[in-house]
């Protein structure tokens, strides 16, 4: 772990950062940061999806300009690049999610804060020009809207529903490591869990399943807030039809990078057939496995409006701090913007389906 503001010799793409940090941080840290659930079979899914699709090159239409502005939310981007929700940065840095902000803001990127961070909302929100703000189901309605209030009057644009991990999966090899989160981290955007009286041939994990959010919980938070609301976790078309039905207003593709339920697709196979389903003008982001510029084109080609950056983001914290993620997010930027140019792409918009080729590289 390293707090100092430099750059090692040696990083110069975003994936260095991976290597560069599992080098550097403790092993069981490293393994739960690394790990997906059960045989990781979705974990390696989501980076092999990538080398499937190939690129075709522009020949004397290179672009003069390269423009990676988006509009996401009725709000312009300068890329189509957001920071994932990750739980407990203070593993990472000791300064935390704030630390983490100050890299964001440094690139201008968004930041979807988790609810399980170690800072207070309240206080990483003035860091922020533009944060979002990730939720479970609180397993009443009455403490999922004291969270909501909190985001909302912090100053938060828009809430972040995750749905896919009602039960953390942790990866078996921090399992083996016993890691464990250490008790001085605290978790300050969260009450205290309600202890449910065991009932008598109840296992731990059907007492976990009682509090899982259902369609009911989501209407119940549309209902209850005037901030736009996201669903994370989809990865099924008939899922994608169905929020939308309910009036959510934007979904992600994600499978919790591989460390949700095991076996389901990678998200870059999924996203083409729910963009397909959904429509153009459907708010569609992804994440899971991006570890380049040329990542982030894949999916941008494939119907992603924007994409978040889950492990990266601590891998680079872990390696140089604040500086770290804000270089990173460059690198990421930068490259993205090569692509394009070397693809015959000017602005995000002429990022479609017809750059991409369909094969192994
Ligand atoms: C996550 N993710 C996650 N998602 C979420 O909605 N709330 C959370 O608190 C967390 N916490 C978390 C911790 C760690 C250590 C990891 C690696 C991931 C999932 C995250 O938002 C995102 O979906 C994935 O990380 C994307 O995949 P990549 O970019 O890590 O491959």
């Amino acid at each position: 772990m390293n707090s100092q503001p430099t750059i090692p010799p040696g990083i110069v793409s975003a994936e260095d950062y991976e290597t560069a940090a599992l080098e550097r941080l403790p092993a069981d840290i490293a393994a739960w940061l690394a790990g997906g659930s059960a045989g990781e079979w979705t974990l390696r899914a989501n980076r092999r999806a990538f080398g499937r699709v190939g690129l075709r090159n522009a020949l004397c239409r290179v672009p003069r300009t390269v423009d990676t502005r988006v509009e996401l939310l009725g709000e312009t981007m300068q890329h189509p690049l957001l920071l994932a929700p990750v739980a407990s940065h203070g593993l990472i840095h000791p300064l935390a999610e704030l630390a983490t902000a100050q890299g964001a803001q440094a690139a201008d990127t968004p930041l979807v804060l988790s609810c399980q961070a170690n800072t207070a909302l309240e206080q990483v929100a003035p860091h922020l020009s533009h944060g979002w703000l990730q939720l479970y189901w609180q397993q009443t309605p009455e403490r999922t809207l004291r969270l909501i209030r909190r985001a909302e009057e912090a100053g938060y644009c828009a809430l972040v529903l995750t749905l896919d991990a009602p039960v953390q999966s942790p990866g078996r090899q921090a399992q083996r490591l016993r890691f464990e989160l250490p008790s001085h981290l605290g978790l300050p955007n969260l009450e205290p869990a309600l202890r449910r009286e065991a009932v008598p041939g109840q296992s731990a994990l059907e007492r976990l399943l009682k509090d899982a959010a259902t369609l009911d919980s989501l209407a119940f938070i549309l209902h209850n807030t005037h901030l736009p609301v996201l669903v994370k976790g989809v990865l099924e078309v008939a899922d994608a039809v169905e929020l939308l039905g309910y009036g959510v207003d934007g979904l992600i593709v994600s499978n919790h990078g591989g460390r949700a339920l095991d076996g389901v697709s990678a998200t870059l196979d999924a996203l083409p057939l729910i963009r397909q389903a959904v429509g153009a003008q459907a708010t569609l982001l992804m994440d899971g496995g991006i570890r380049s510029g040329y990542d982030v084109f894949k999916a941008l080609a494939l119907g992603a409006d924007a994409v978040l950056i889950g492990r990266l983001q601590l891998y680079a914290l872990a390696v140089a701090g604040p500086l770290g993620v804000a270089h990173m997010l460059k690198m990421l930027q930068e490259e993205l913007q090569l692509c394009m140019a070397l693809s015959g792409c000017a602005d995000i918009a002429a990022i479609d389906p017809s750059r991409l080729r369909v094969g192994q590289i």
